[in-house]
């Protein structure tokens, strides 16, 4: 197949991607996003010539770049994985909040609200603690856990003062009490290529924030709710969160632009070799 790698910067999940292609044999051509200019009906100056790739592989850092070249690249007839669509949902949390809930997806109970009077209002009525989040951001950045009225208030004033009026979208969750560690899926449409428990002392589990990370044996009752949460949002190559409640499973985030150089590293899985596999038979279909 012929595969054009869209890029901003070749981290390490990056160049596992683009050695296991090359062992492939496969033809890539690599699009520097940086350096790619839109027309409404194709690429424009010295852009990378898009109209015989069988397939984009969107790698991009920045999610609202790679949604508007993805959205472009569609436009132009060649399929993105993931898709514009997918991308959109999982890129937002309210939008991924809702998905999962149309769907049936167990999800941790969530509310928004626009002003820090409401946002106060509903923090009092979740009690403490309750967990305040941006709707866009990945890596743990700027999650609160709200003990009490008076961080409360702090955390929303500081954050519709100080932050980017995206800020002002207060996104309010229960605090989910999980056994000190969560389980991130990498799966492809559905189907889990790996998983890992990440467990850290400190509430927030990403791997980014220092959490230790193991192989992790899904049951059936996960596999469904990673089929189930793949489903909602449009499918495709994705890290999905889960969080043990006990007795099942709450999804709390669905990430489209997922790095897996860390459970290919921890698991016996060939991470890499999983992925590729699939978009051969994204390629096929
Ligand atoms: N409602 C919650 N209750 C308890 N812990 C949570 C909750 N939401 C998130 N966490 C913890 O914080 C981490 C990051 O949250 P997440 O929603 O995935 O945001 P990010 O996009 O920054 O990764 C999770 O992996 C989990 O460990
Ligand atoms: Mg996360």
């Amino acid at each position: 197949m012929h595969i054009g790698f869209l890029y901003s910067r070749i981290r390490k999940d990056e160049k596992l991607l683009l050695n296991e292609l090359r062992d492939r044999g496969h033809e890539v051509t690599k699009i520097d996003i940086r350096e790619q200019q839109f027309g409404l009906s194709g690429p424009k100056g010295d852009s990378v010539d898009v109209s015989d790739l069988d397939i984009i592989l969107n790698r991009c850092m920045s999610t609202s770049r790679g949604i508007y070249a993805t959205r472009m690249y569609e436009s132009y007839g060649v399929k993105v994985v993931n898709s514009s669509g997918t991308a959109e949902t999982c890129a937002d949390k309210v939008e991924t909040s809702l998905t999962l809930k149309e769907a049936g997806v167990p999800t941790p109970r969530t509310e928004v609200a626009f002003t820090e009077e409401s946002a106060l209002e509903v923090i009092e009525r979740f009690g403490y603690p309750c967990v305040v989040k941006p709707v866009t951001g990945s890596w743990g950045r700027l999650l609160a856990k709200v003990d009490s009225r008076h961080s409360a208030e702090a955390v929303l004033e500081h954050k519709s003062t100080l932050g980017h009026y995206e800020h002002s979208i207060f996104y309010i969750q229960e605090f989910v009490e999980k056994p000190g560690r969560d389980i991130r899926v990498l799966a492809v449409d559905g189907e889990p290529v790996a998983s890992i428990a990440r467990k850290a002392d400190h509430w927030i589990t990403n791997t980014s924030r220092g959490a230790e990370s193991e192989q992790f044996e899904l049951d059936e009752e996960a596999r469904e709710i990673v089929r189930d949460a793949n489903n909602a949002v449009g499918g495709g190559l994705l890290g999905i969160d889960l969080m043990e409640t006990g007795d099942s499973y709450t999804v709390h985030e669905v990430n489209h632009g997922t790095e897996f150089k860390n459970i290919h590293r921890v698991t016996d899985v060939d991470v890499p070799a999983g992925i590729i596999n699939w978009i051969e038979s994204e390629v096929e279909r």
